[in-house]
């Protein structure tokens, strides 16, 4: 009895091994045609391992395609978070949790940093319930249309800046979007990217605070990428703002590239993050520079020219009164409304 229950537990676990491997190879060659054989020599398994496996990922919902005669493909239309097809391809050690819905990536990963994680973790998912935005604002996370994604990251240097952490998770996934497609995304101060006129991403970088030290432990980079958009069911006041990768043809990569990619050139830069030079490619990137803004701070609407980022990755303002001032968090709109004619 007991040995029969083991067997059935090995096999499952045999079974699940062999989908994810499956899965991999698949995910890596969207479109392509694969034999069964040809799959079997790669992984090294019996053909029919393959095909119990296939079947099995079919039933749940994964697009698989048997043609007769040539093998299986993944279609490349599908656009599957995979956490294992994520996790294969990251340099550095990261546990990856992908989840069909949350109700904010950013919350779990911060439950799970919290409750003790002493891991870098990645958690991502197809939808938000509650997707979090700065200043307390909600951000709209439908299903498949997005990346939603959240890096918690521990072990933080001494000191670490989180204003720091969000530039550069900015320039992250510029350079991810860049190497991906033919797009070339701008960032407007701080955290935002855009792509002709219209925001296609916001990052929202939270702390966690260790109450014994009262210094941050852990940060969590929560990081929405609008991939492919539906104009129809976006809300009304969100229809001129917001924009996307692929507005109006097929996305040409999928959610689970960007996700690579981008956590990628992140912990590229956060590992030469003593040289400070990914902030000269921030500037660079940032269209604010030269540009009419105005902002509110306590309360009291200002407007000014801004002028440079600082190294610490805030923004220098030169006010209409002639004085400068430093912005280190918050958010500006460009151009002067009240004062325009001053
Ligand atoms: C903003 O533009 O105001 C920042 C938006 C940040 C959204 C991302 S989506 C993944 C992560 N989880 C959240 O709840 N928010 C961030």
């Amino acid at each position: 009895m007991l040995l029969s229950l083991i067997m059935i537990a090995s096999e499952e676990v045999n079974l699940m091994t062999t989908k994810n491997k499956v899965l991999n190879l698949l995910n890596q060659n969207p479109g392509k045609v694969f034999s069964g054989q040809a799959i079997a020599d790669h992984l090294q398994i019996s053909r029919t391992a393959i095909w119990k496996a296939v079947q099995s990922l079919k039933e749940e919902g994964f697009a698989i395609q048997s043609l007769p005669n040539a093998g299986y493909l993944l279609s490349s239309h599908v656009d599957l978070l995979h956490a294992d097809t994520i996790k294969s391809q990251l340099r550095e050690e990261v546990a990856v949790f992908v989840h069909p819905f949350l109700g904010s990536t950013n919350a779990e990963a911060k439950r799970m940093l919290s409750e003790g994680e002493r891991n870098d973790v990645l958690v991502l998912a197809d939808e938000q319930t509650a997707g979090r935005g700065r200043l307390g604002r909600s951000f709209f996370s439908p299903a498949k249309s997005g990346l939603y994604m959240s890096l918690g990251l521990v072990k933080l240097a001494p000191q670490m800046d989180p204003t720091l952490l969000t530039t550069m998770a900015a320039v992250a996934v510029c350079r991810a979007i860049e190497q991906l497609t033919e797009r070339n995304p701008q960032i407007k101060w701080v955290n935002d990217l855009y792509i002709d006129g219209k925001k296609i991403c916001g990052i929202l970088t939270e702390g966690i605070i260790n109450l014994e030290t009262q210094t941050i432990d852990s940060i969590v980079l929560g990081i929405g990428l609008n991939v492919q958009l539906e104009p129809v069911s976006m809300p009304e006041e969100l229809k001129e703002k917001m924009g996307a990768l692929f507005v109006a043809e097929e996305p040409t990569i999928t959610r689970n590239q960007l996700a690579i990619s981008i956590v990628n050139e992140f912990y590229l830069l956060y590992s030469q993050m003593d040289k400070n030079e990914y902030l000269e490619e921030y500037r660079s990137r940032c269209f604010v520079l030269g540009k009419q803004i105005n902002f509110t701070r306590n309360k009291e609407y200002l407007e000014g020219m801004a002028t440079a980022i600082d190294d610490k990755g805030a923004l220098v303002v030169r006010l209409q009164d002639g004085t400068e001032t430093t912005l280190s968090y918050g958010e500006i709109s460009i151009g002067w409304t009240e004062g325009a004619a001053k």
